[in-house]
């Protein structure tokens, strides 16, 4: 990537992190009532790390990621506390106008279904020239170009460099393939194309919400170490939705552990997968198919999600808890260290009034 390497990083408060989550506070209005889907969220991503948001289906991953991106609405949505602060400034507080221009340019989406986002009437070339451009006029170096570049000159540095994004992602014949429409790709090859599409304005945060899930296992750890190499490359910050523990392993340098609206443990991924606290994380851990399983043995884990519309009181994973006591049912549990002696940055923090001790 000639014109990637030589970009100076955006300026950040110093010392905070680029994404800071802060009791996210979150009710959706549904037929049954309010659901209190996000229960006080707390996340801090920082550039240059891949954090891991790991749970069961329902538990509130993909509202996170959206409501960083601002797009859940408001209503159903309602938000009743907390703040999600990014580059310095708190993203809630900030109307629909102010908004767009981050969405996309400082703060990059890839969703896990390929068919809602390109569109089917143009060519995937012209769709990824139309962001790399937006992207150039926002940061002339991103095409490699001083800013009196010419607009001739823009669209053929533009065209370059979306070529060059397909060859990243792994499209054979990228350069032949930029004018071809959408239908012409498979599903996989469409969801390469989303993340080129995600990549080439080079966001400062990237919010990806099961990218891989729907492509192949080799072409998935391919899409993952190219990520990974893109972080280093821009220090990008991102937040990988997943249900998949051993996607968590091989690219996250940490995770958080959702459950029913919570964060209920969070740490580098070293720490949290080597030796986790909370009970939730632990039987994750376990339900995660081996080569030994059975087929058909997985037994995943027994009782599901509650009803967050009368979620149970004080921790909401005590009626699935094998270790709850009469005080979970009275107070939530916060996030407190596991070792009192950590540093801030690493630490590793569970929510649970009677955590594992020892991997
Ligand atoms: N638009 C919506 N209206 C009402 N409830 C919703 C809406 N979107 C999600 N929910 C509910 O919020 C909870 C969290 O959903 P979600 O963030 O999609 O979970 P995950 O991504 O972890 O599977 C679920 O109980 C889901 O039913
Ligand atoms: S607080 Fe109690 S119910 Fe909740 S996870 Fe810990 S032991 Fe289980
Ligand atoms: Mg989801």
């Amino acid at each position: 990537m000639s014109a990637a390497t030589s970009t100076p990083l955006p300026p950040s408060s110093a010392g905070a992190p680029l994404l800071h989550i802060e009791q996210l506070h979150l009710w959706m209005r549904s037929f049954e009532g309010e659901a209190h889907v996000l229960a006080g969220v707390d996340l801090s991503v920082g550039r240059g790390e891949v954090w891991g948001l790991v749970g069961e289906t329902g538990c509130g991953k993909s509202l996170t990621g959206l409501s960083v991106s601002r797009l859940v609405a408001t209503p159903p949505g309602r938000y009743s506390q907390g703040r999600i602060v990014f580059d310095g400034q708190d993203l809630l507080g900030l109307d629909e106008e102010r908004v767009r221009p981050l969405r996309g340019r400082r703060i990059g989406m890839i969703f896990q279904d390929p068919t809602t986002n390109l569109n089917p009437l143009f060519r995937i070339g012209d769709q990824l020239v139309d962001v790399a451009l937006a992207a150039g006029a926002r940061s002339p170096q991103i095409l490699g170009l001083t800013p009196g570049a010419s607009r001739a000159q823009q669209r053929a540095a533009a065209r370059e460099l979306a070529a060059q994004m397909l060859e990243r992602v792994r499209i054979p014949n990228a350069r032949e393939r930029l004018d071809d429409h959408p239908h012409q790709f498979s599903g996989g090859m469409r969801q390469r194309v989303l993340i080129a599409m995600a990549l080439i304005g080079r966001p400062d945060l990237l919010i990806a919400d099961e990218p891989t899930t729907a492509l192949d296992v080799s072409v998935q750890a391919q899409i993952l170490s190219l990520l990974k190499e893109m972080v280093a490359e821009y220090r990008m910050a991102v937040l990988l939705i997943t249900h998949n523990l051993g996607v968590v392993a091989q690219t996250c340098s940490h995770v958080a552990v959702m459950y029913a609206g919570t964060i209920v443990e969070r740490g580098p991924v070293r720490d949290v997968l080597a030796a986790p606290r909370h009970p939730y994380t632990r039987a994750l851990l376990k339900s995660i198919p081996t080569r030994d399983t059975p087929r058909g043995g997985l037994e995943g884990i027994p009782g599901t999600v509650p009803d967050l519309v009368r979620p149970p009181p004080g921790c909401r994973y005590a009626p699935r808890c094998v270790r709850a006591s009469g005080a979970c049912a009275s107070a939530a549990p916060g996030l407190v260290h596991v070792a009192a002696a950590q540093a801030a940055a690493a630490a590793h923090e569970v929510a649970c009034f009677h955590p594992h001790t020892s991997g």
